[in-house]
């Protein structure tokens, strides 16, 4: 009778609809964030989740790869949106997802970031009222010239449950007057992927491959509109890296865009060998394990910015300013702008072991993605 009763209740939770989760991804940056947030939710029974692919980035070296060393299952939807300005690519995506939506009908939609894609699903599943979550919420870098940054503005205001990386994203929130039952602090989820893959990075081997030795070179990366669509601006950086090179050696993985406008503006005589190792962009595992065996990193990327300061690595970003506080507050990041000057005084400043160490925030710790399930099981089933 007893057993009866057990399985009668089994078999009703079964029957129970699952809750469909619809994970948003579409750039390089969003790959890294969505990883471990899909492996946790996937433990959990009753959600179904469902990847979704923009088509933001498609190139296999800003795509595929990502999906093989992070070991992201296959989309299960994937749109073509491809290349184009911001409007077009955010119109294209948004078109896409409507159409797939209307299919889905998800029970609750869940992006990362700050990039179109971002931006995109955030506006699709407003008006087609399905509950939507932002994970790294918060984040201001009060420059509204950023295309991310209106990015992250409308998407939070946009969000039912906005997961914050850092103390002051929730307050950055609570200032635009979002309600603070939809704020949750659960810490910064690409931290997750970096303990997890760290160990597996292989830095030996890496650098054999480039030809580096450790803490003897630098890591540059730049992609930022506002350091690399005018010529004045790349050409003050280039030979700012020029001259970085001639006392370490530099890597450059070039992003596309930038490999575009360095033609463009015939700046290549700037990133020449044996000083500067230009390549084509890079995957994840080569990424870290650059960023962790550099003396330094020189970056307009968030992500690096984030990264460095959790691996405790000078990290000197190209940017005015930046959304991630913390990693020049306390971690290891220093906002030099476009001032060359300055960044060559810091960079002397790191090679003389005159800078400082850097602490890691709180809840930067491999767990975030297992806070946010947490919350979602407590809120979904
Ligand atoms: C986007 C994000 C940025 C993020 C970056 C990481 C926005 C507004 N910007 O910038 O926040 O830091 O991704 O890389 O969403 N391209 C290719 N192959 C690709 C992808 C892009 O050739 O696979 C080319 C595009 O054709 C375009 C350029 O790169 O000319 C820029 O791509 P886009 O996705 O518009 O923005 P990103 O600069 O990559």
């Amino acid at each position: 009778m007893k057993d009866l009763t057990i399985k009668t209740i089994k078999k009703k939770n079964e029957n129970r609809k699952k809750i469909t989760i619809a994970c948003i991804a579409g750039a390089r940056p969003n790959f890294i964030k969505i990883a471990p947030l899909i492996k946790e939710l996937s433990k959990v029974k009753r959600f179904r989740t469902i990847l979704i692919h923009t088509g933001q980035h498609y190139d296999s070296a800003m795509s595929d790869i990502f999906f093989k060393e992070l070991n992201i299952k296959k989309p299960e939807i994937s749109i073509i949106s491809g290349p184009g300005s911001h409007s077009e690519q955010t119109g294209k995506i948004m078109t896409g997802l409507e159409k797939e939506f209307t299919e889905l009908k998800p029970d609750l939609a869940i992006v990362v970031g700050d990039v179109n894609s971002t931006l995109s699903a955030a506006l699709v599943t407003s008006k087609m009222n399905i509950p939507l979550a932002h994970v790294e919420a918060g984040l201001r870098s009060y420059d509204r010239n950023m295309p991310e940054e209106i990015n992250r503005i409308v998407t939070d205001r946009l969000s039912n449950y906005l997961f914050t990386p850092s103390r002051d994203a929730g307050r950055n929130l609570l200032k635009e007057g979002i309600d603070k039952n939809k704020i949750y602090f659960t810490g910064n989820i690409m931290i997750d992927t970096l303990v997890k893959f760290l160990k597996k990075s292989g830095t030996g081997t890496v650098l054999k491959k480039y030809g580096l030795k450790k803490k003897g070179f630098c890591l540059i990366t730049l992609h930022r509109p506002s350091n690399v669509d005018e010529k004045t601006v790349l050409e003050k950086i280039a030979k700012a890296i020029r001259k970085i090179s001639g006392s370490t050696k530099v890597i450059f993985p070039v992003h596309p865009r930038t490999a575009l406008k360095i033609k463009d503006f015939h700046l290549g005589q700037y990133f020449t060998p044996p000083g500067v190792l230009m390549t084509e962009p890079i995957g994840y595992i080569e990424t870290i394990a650059l960023i962790s065996t550099a003396k330094l990193v020189i970056t307009d990327s968030g992500g690096l910015q984030e990264e460095t300061t959790y691996l405790k690595v000078p990290c000197l970003t190209l940017r005015e300013n930046t959304e991630r506080p913390v990693t020049a507050t306390i971690g290891t990041n220093t906002i030099v702008g476009t001032n060359t000057v300055f960044l060559l005084k810091k960079f002397k400043e790191i090679l003389a072991g005159k800078y400082r160490k850097g602490k890691l925030p709180e809840y930067w710790d491999g767990k975030t993605a297992q806070r946010i399930t947490k919350i979602l099981k407590k809120k979904l089933l």
